[in-house]
């Protein structure tokens, strides 16, 4: 269907005033774009809605958790100067990465994990995290600097928020953004981006967007995690997430995989 600029206004905020999504301080470029996407799939308003809802879900994924900042704020704030290794630090930080699967899962092996992957890329002075989620919490077992430019995108606002309030802390300068990364993605030149655990959303997004996005990335390595098993633990993922790298790897690059825990890891970089 054929919609207009004041049209497309107007559902965005239909769906951003939603009960679902009040809270949320969600990205309106992302809805937009869904929209834009949508529109010439739908005869009917009422099912460009349903569709838009349904691929917001899948990228919002509200049921992998998110959890209660301002109480996390609050503890944030009465804790004075804190050293990367303070007790009280990491536990606002373990707090906040066990209340999202992503990082949850991540949790037990945190510090070999950075490690290895760190010593297979080398140390980064600027480094982005595409699709952060609450990653940036990890890091006081990152084994990094201070000084490191720590990007983080997200399209939660509420997220990006307390990231940067944690980024401040530990005096890190609070580079995290609210920024839609396929609509709008980031140029800025870095040593090592990470995209983890979201490659795989992409493509229910936008069947191969993930070639364009990753050949423009102005980055030294591309880190794309995904996980090596299903939910279950029981299923590998590896054979088609390795298809979905395959068939996304833009030309003149080489790939190598680390397999971190239940994470496979690819590294993606410029031939030459
Ligand atoms: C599955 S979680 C992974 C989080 C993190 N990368 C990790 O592995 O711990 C995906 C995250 O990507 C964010 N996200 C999804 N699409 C995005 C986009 N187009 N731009 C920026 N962030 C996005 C979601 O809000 C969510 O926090």
């Amino acid at each position: 269907m054929k919609i207009r600029e004041e049209e497309i206004k107007e559902l965005v905020d239909e769906i951003l005033d939603s009960k679902k999504y009040r809270q949320a301080g969600l990205n309106r470029q992302t809805v937009t774009d869904l929209i834009h996407q949508e529109a010439g799939h739908h005869t009917s308003h009422k099912k460009l809605i349903k569709a838009v809802r349904r691929k917001l879900h899948n990228i919002v994924a509200p049921y992998l958790g998110e959890p209660d900042y301002d109480d996390l704020s609050s503890r944030l704030e009465k804790i004075n100067n804190p050293s990367l290794d303070s007790p009280e630090l990491q536990a606002i930080c373990y707090e906040a990465l066990s209340q999202h699967a992503s990082t949850a899962e991540r949790i037990p092996h945190m510090d070999s994990f950075y490690n290895q992957l760190f010593s297979e890329t080398g140390t980064p002075e600027i480094l982005l995290d595409l699709a952060c989620g609450l990653n940036p919490l990890a890091f006081p077992w990152m084994g990094l600097p201070i000084t490191t430019r720590y990007h983080a995108y997200d399209i939660r606002q509420p997220r990006i928020d307390f990231i940067n309030r944690f980024f401040r802390k530990i005096d890190i300068v609070p580079l995290a953004e609210n920024r839609d990364i396929l609509v709008n993605p980031p140029d800025i030149q870095a040593d090592l981006a990470l995209f983890f655990k979201e490659a795989h959303r992409f493509e229910k997004r936008q069947p191969g967007c993930n070639r364009s996005f990753w050949a423009n990335l102005k980055v030294a390595i591309l880190a794309v995690s995904l996980p090596a098993t299903d939910l279950s633990g029981r299923h590998s993922l590896i054979p088609q997430h390795r298809k979905l790298v395959d068939d996304n790897l833009p030309r003149h690059h080489t790939v190598r995989e680390l397999i971190l825990e239940n994470e496979i890891v690819f590294l993606i970089e410029k031939q030459g």
